[in-house]
């Protein structure tokens, strides 16, 4: 990989990916710095989620590369892509939903680096999302849907990732939980955690993050600046409605 655009911490380079004779992703580049914030935007099957599922190794690519402080992930199998420093808070959270919230905490960290730090992280985790300790006892299937969400985004950050990887973390949620969804984001990125988030809310997190792009049909169609986008006579009209 060149590294001639400088160094981000993470970096898509020319990615094709798909299934099974089903191509999603078309020559995808999008590039992290360290301490960004950064959203892909897109309708509906755009591919998103296959673009997260690229990164965390799910599924492979076809062409191009993806690479995490310089480091190529190409022969890099998914359950070692966490030691890189990326965590992933998946579609539909995909909690335990018989274990408690602590003990869902808890697998979030179970390298041996992360357990050595588990009661450090949990402290942590439980500062940021004081909710969480509240409720640590409790089933995370009984918790609502908000709720679950945090607990999700506690596990991932359980791992002491440095970049988290979000997949539409406001989907199928009432919009005034949405709004809470966005004010922990903002918050995550204020601590100052890298995050590559995946929304069909675009609006609402382009208010959030810094840098966005736009990815139509598996193939990036903008980026910039999340005021020039909002701003953008085409995403206006195409997904802001005005
Ligand atoms: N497991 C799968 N098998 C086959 N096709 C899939 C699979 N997952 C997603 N797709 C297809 O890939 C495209 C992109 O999907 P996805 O990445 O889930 O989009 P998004 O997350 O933006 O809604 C869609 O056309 C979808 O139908
Ligand atoms: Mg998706």
């Amino acid at each position: 990989m060149s590294d001639a655009a400088g160094n981000a911490m993470l970096r898509v380079e020319d990615v094709s990916a798909g299934y099974d004779g089903f191509q999603a992703l078309f020559g995808v580049s999008l590039e992290v710095n360290a301490g960004e914030s950064v959203a892909v935007i897109g309708p509906n099957g755009a591919g998103k989620t296959t673009l997260l599922r690229a990164i965390s190794k799910l599924i492979g690519v076809t062409g191009g590369d993806i690479a995490m402080e310089g480091r190529s992930l190409k022969s890099v199998p998914a359950h070692e892509v966490i030691g890189y420093g990326i965590a992933q808070v998946p579609e539909n959270r995909r909690l335990f939903p018989r274990l408690t919230v602590a003990e869902n905490l808890k697998m979030g960290g179970f390298l041996p680096s992360a357990r050595a730090r588990h009661d450090e992280r949990l402290a942590y985790v439980y500062s940021l999302f004081p909710r969480m300790k509240e409720r640590s006892g409790q089933l995370a299937g009984t918790l609502s849907g908000g709720e679950q969400q945090m607990c999700a985004i506690g596990r991932a950050l359980m791992s002491g990732p440095k970049l988290l990887l979000l997949d539409e973390p406001s989907a199928g949620l009432a919009p005034v939980v949405v709004q809470s969804i966005f004010e922990m984001v903002k918050r995550i990125c204020a601590e100052g955690y890298t995050v590559l988030i995946v929304e069909q809310n675009i609006r609402q997190v382009l208010k959030v993050v810094d840098r966005a792009y736009l990815l139509e049909t598996g193939r990036i169609k903008q980026s910039g600046p999340s005021a020039q986008l909002l701003a953008s006579d085409e995403i206006r009209k195409a997904y802001l409605g005005i």
